[in-house]
Formats: structure tokens, sequence, C-alpha cells
């Protein structure tokens, strides 16, 4: 069975984007006129996602209050003649199946999809963070294809210049399977997290989109704090990629991290560019400033 129900992990502090997230979680931010959570939504729905988890903690009220019915909001755009915008909002958290679950505290990745695993159970699951913005599904599709071919977990990856490695968790490449799989597919031979630019095994990283096979539950169970005391989701994919074996799909399209300031700006100004009502307009303006 191909991925139907994907994690969506959302407890984390956004102590890089503080202030701004002291009360409005970094899930929330807009991206143009959409909050980027939302994004994430509609990737894994385009990739057949028919069930999101989303693990939160109490702190963070909004993101569970974005889900809710807002009648009076959309009788109000009714009335007003706004019907697309109406139709809009009553889909929000209609359109999927959306559960939360609690992280009590932010102990790292690994604890915080592990907090999934009762409403997940034994199904191939996804995982897609929502600070890594992905405007189209086709690279979670692919992965799923993937995985339904091999049978393993399979991992979304970029190349990144060697400045940007250690901020990432690392591919330690393994045997060329180009003939087999194609040339986006990297079989992998481990994963670093963070390696410092000189220890890199490779400028191949993990950029927040997994299809996880059921026998990580176990490796994310076993994970003992890491260096920095949280529970890394990446010492679990190295445990299984040492039992199971595990592939990577190279992307290729724009993809964007909207967990730092200028990491988020950059995101809205590319993809504003690109949005039919306000591209133009902002396209004018930046050239006006003399940087367009
Ligand atoms: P990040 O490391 O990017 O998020 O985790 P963070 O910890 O909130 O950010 P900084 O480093 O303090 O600025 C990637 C995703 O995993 C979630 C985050 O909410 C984010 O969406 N996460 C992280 C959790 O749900 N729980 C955690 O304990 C850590």
């Amino acid at each position: 069975m191909p991925a139907r129900i994907a994690v969506v992990p959302a407890a984390g502090l956004g102590t890089r984007f503080l202030p701004a997230t002291k009360a409005v979680p970094k899930e929330l931010l807009p991206i143009v006129d959409r909050p980027a959570i939302q994004y994430t939504i509609d990737e894994a729905v385009g990739a057949g996602i028919d069930h999101i988890v989303i693990v939160t903690n109490e702190a963070k009220p909004g993101i569970e209050g974005y889900f809710k019915p807002s009648q009076m909001v959309v009788d109000k755009m009714r009335a007003a003649g706004r019907d697309e915008l109406a139709a809009r909002m009553e889909r929000i958290g209609r359109d999927v199946q959306v559960s939360f679950v609690y992280q009590d505290k932010p102990l790292g990745l690994g604890h915080a999809v592990g907090c999934a695993r009762a409403l997940v159970g034994q199904a191939t699951f996804a995982v897609l963070l929502p600070d890594e913005l992905l405007p189209d599904a086709n690279l979670l599709s692919a992965m799923s294809e993937l995985n339904q071919k091999t049978g393993k977990s399979v991992l979304g990856l970029a190349r990144v210049t060697m400045d940007q490695v250690s901020a990432y968790g690392c591919v330690v490449p393994g045997v060329d399977v180009t003939a087999e799989l194609g040339a986006s597919v990297v079989q992998l031979a481990g994963v670093v997290e963070k390696p410092k630019r000189e220890e890199a095994p490779s400028d191949i990283v993990l950029m927040g989109r997994y299809i996880l096979e059921p026998s990580i539950w176990d490796d994310i169970a076993s994970l003992k704090p890491s260096a920095n005391g949280e529970l890394q989701l990446t010492d679990a994919l190295q445990e299984q990629i040492h039992r199971e074996g595990m592939h990577g799909i190279v992307v290729d399209s724009d993809h964007y991290d909207t967990g730092n300031p200028f990491g988020w700006l950059t995101t809205v100004i590319d993809i504003a560019l690109k949005d039919p009502i306000v591209g133009k307009q902002l396209s004018e303006w930046l050239r006006s400033r003399g940087s367009g």
C-alpha cells in the first residue's frame, strides 16, 4: 500500500525566528496569503495522502485554531459575494482528515515523530517538515512510487553548497543505482547529522521529506539523546539504513526553508513573484527599488 498517512511535526520552539515566533508559530507565518503549513497540507494531499497527523504542543493553540471551522467568516464572505474565498475557507481541514497529537517538551524531531506512533500504526507513512516548503507534490509522489517498488524507506534529498552542508543531515552515498533506479536516486550507506564542512561525506542533504517503513518506530523508541540533548530522527534512520537499506531522491524543483528570517523573506518574495495576483505588482515595485 502506498503511504496514505503523513506526520507533520510542528511542536518546535522556532528559536531561529524569535521574537516573531513567541506568539505566532512559524508554521503559521504567511507565505503570500496562506500559512506555511497549508502548503505542506496541499503538497501531501497532492501526493495521495488522506490523513495528516500534526504534532503540536499546548503552547501553540493557533495551529489547531487554523483547522477549526470558521462559519461566521465564511458566511460574511458569501454575503459579500466572495464565493471563491468562502469555498477556500471551507475546505481548510476538510479536504483531508487532520488529527493532532501533543509533544509535551521539544525533545527533538525523532521524539516528535515518535509521538504519532499510536495514530499511524503499522502502515508505511510520510513525514513532512512544515518549515521546508516544496510547492509541488512531484517529489513526494516519486518517493512514494520508489517505496512501492523497493519496499524500503525513501528520503527527499537536495544538493547544497559545501558551506551549507553543516546545517543539515548529510548523506553518505552508497553504490551507484543509476542503471537500476534512475539518475536522481541515491542509495544511502548512512546519514550524518550536521557534519562539519571538512568532515561532510557529500553535498547531498535531507530536506524534510520522508516515506518511512514502520520498522522505524522501534528505532525511534530506542533513541538516546545526541550531543545537543535531542532525540534525532537521523539516528533512527541510520539504524534502519544499516538493517534494511534505504534510498533517497534528489529534488529537481524549487524548495525553500522558511524557518529563519532570511529564508522566509526569500521564500515569500520568490512565491509572490509567481503569484497571479501580486506577482506583477511586486516585480514592478522591486524594479522601482533598483533590485528587480
Ligand atoms: P526545526 O529544528 O527546524 O524546528 O525542526 P525548531 O526546533 O522549531 O526550530 P529552531 O531550530 O528552534 O529555530 C523541524 C520541524 O520539526 C518540528 C518543528 O516544529 C519543525 O516544524 N519539531 C522540532 C518538533 O515538532 N519537535 C521538536 O522537538 C523539534
